[in-house]
């Protein structure tokens, strides 16, 4: 039917459960791949994503696009209605230009180009898709109506010409990277999809924030990444009670926030005393986004092998000292954690060694959520570049202080901050400094 080929059909379970897949063939040559959830013929529009092949989003990660956390987003929210299909264009990559030319585009974009201008500059065009063959693979597997899971006008644009009605539109907004917050800029501006990184933070609640403002200018120095320290206190400035208890300070939007702030970074890391405490897995759960590379500051290799953060997924690194014994490196390199043997320092593994470590590695950005031995450590060591601080409405008296002894005799040697800005959630405010 109007050039379109069924070439097989099988069942295909994934992480998001089992959808039918149909492989087709256009005329123009792509394959088609539908991902069907439920009865699609009846039964109103289906919720439907027409998902453009993006080799380096989708399959290896990439964060320079959004386009692998929108693919998985997309197949949660089908898979959570019970109904919908997700339609796998191959024919798309790069806008429709291709691997190749899209990995051109990139070089461009990083001479200073943005997305559409990388494209103008190869004499490419910016978006060369189109959408009669999608529009025929629907009418084959006799879909005529759908609401369409997409932040792209161009593609409801493109179906309702080639005859399918789109009932409605539903946007795929996930958290913006700091790789990527410059892309979802342009796409928005010069290419009018809506809303890709979510709302402007203003004093209204509304996820996933677009938290990349909180991050301020991420510019890491040659040596070490860019390291934003971020935790969550009450009012009188703890970060837990006397006897370590912290969950919850801060209300769901302010975890939101922190959330969000992960998923822009390109690692988190806290100190073993946390993973003790709270055994966080620090991966990005409350918006959509991909999880960062975890890190851990553990001289003596005190993390369980059965703490959450070693579950795998993300990579987590533990960085410590030669104070470690052969057996722990052995026990938690077993769990598939990669360690590095540092030089010590002072309050544990030598900061400066393990920045520069986490930097060689690819590391840009970096967010420590805590401790409070940690936090010190860094601001004492002048390693600190931003500081996101969620403050609570809530008095607690004695308890752990986010800040200990930086030995500051005289208010006028504190640590001066600038740059504020200010994010209100509905209980709490999250507050954001440059240090100077
Ligand atoms: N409210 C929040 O946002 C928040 C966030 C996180 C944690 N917390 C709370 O903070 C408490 C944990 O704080 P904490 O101070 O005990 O633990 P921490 O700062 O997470 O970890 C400190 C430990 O990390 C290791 N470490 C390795 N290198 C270090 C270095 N250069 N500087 C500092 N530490 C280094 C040290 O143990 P070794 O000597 O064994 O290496 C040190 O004792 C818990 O109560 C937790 O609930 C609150």
């Amino acid at each position: 039917m109007n050039g379109v080929r069924e070439l097989v059909q099988v069942e295909l379970p994934t992480q998001f459960g089992e959808f039918q897949a149909t492989a087709f063939e256009v005329h123009t040559g792509p394959v088609y791949l539908a991902l069907a959830k439920g009865e699609l013929v009846g039964g109103g529009a289906a919720l439907t994503r027409l998902h453009s092949e993006c080799l380096t989003g989708d399959a290896l990660g990439s964060l320079r696009c959004e386009c692998g956390v929108q693919l998985r987003l997309a197949l949660r929210r089908i898979a959570a209605e019970g109904r919908g299909l997700l339609l796998y264009a191959t024919g798309h990559e790069g806008r429709g230009v291709g691997l190749v030319n899209k990995l051109q585009a990139h070089v461009e974009q990083d001479d200073g180009a943005d997305t559409v201008d990388a494209n103008l500059r190869l004499g490419l065009p910016v978006d060369g898709r189109r959408y009669d063959a999608a529009a025929a693979v629907l009418h084959a597997l006799g879909i005529g109506s759908v609401r369409l899971l997409t932040n792209n006008q161009d593609k409801v644009r493109g179906l309702r010409e080639a005859g399918i009605t789109v009932a409605g539109t539903e946007p795929l907004r996930t958290a913006a990277h700091s790789r990527n917050v410059g892309y979802l800029d342009t796409k928005e501006r010069r290419l009018g999809h809506l809303e890709t990184a979510g709302e402007e933070l203003e004093p209204a609640p509304s996820p996933p924030p677009d938290a990349v403002r909180l991050l301020g200018d991420v510019d890491p120095p040659a040596d070490r990444p860019y390291v934003v320290l971020k935790y969550a206190q009450t009012l009188d400035g703890r970060i837990a009670t006397a006897n370590g208890d912290s969950k919850w300070i801060s209300g769901e939007e302010e975890r939101a926030v922190s959330h969000a702030l992960r998923a822009a970074c390109d690692a988190v890391m806290v100190g073993v005393g946390t993973v003790l405490r709270d055994d966080p897995r620090l991966t990005v759960r409350l918006v959509p986004g991909a999880s960062p590379l975890r890190v851990v500051l553990d001289s003596t290799l005190r993390t369980p092998s059965n703490a959450l953060l070693l579950d795998g997924d993300p990579v987590t690194v533990v960085l410590t000292t030669d104070r470690a014994t052969e057996g722990d490196r052995e026990r938690l390199r077993e769990t598939g954690a990669g360690i590095q043997v540092l030089p010590p320092g002072p309050g544990g593994v030598d900061l400066v060694a393990g920045l520069r470590v986490l930097r060689e590695c690819g590391v840009r950005s970096l967010l420590v959520e805590g401790g409070a031995r940690v936090i010190t450590s860094l601001l004492s060591a002048g390693l600190v570049d931003r500081v996101v601080v969620g403050t609570a409405p809530k008095i607690i008296g004695a308890g752990t202080e986010a800040v200990g002894d930086l030995g500051v005799a005289r208010v006028a040697e504190g640590i001066a901050l600038r740059n504020r800005s200010v994010h209100l959630t509905a209980d709490d405010i999250v507050t954001a400094w440059d240090v100077c």
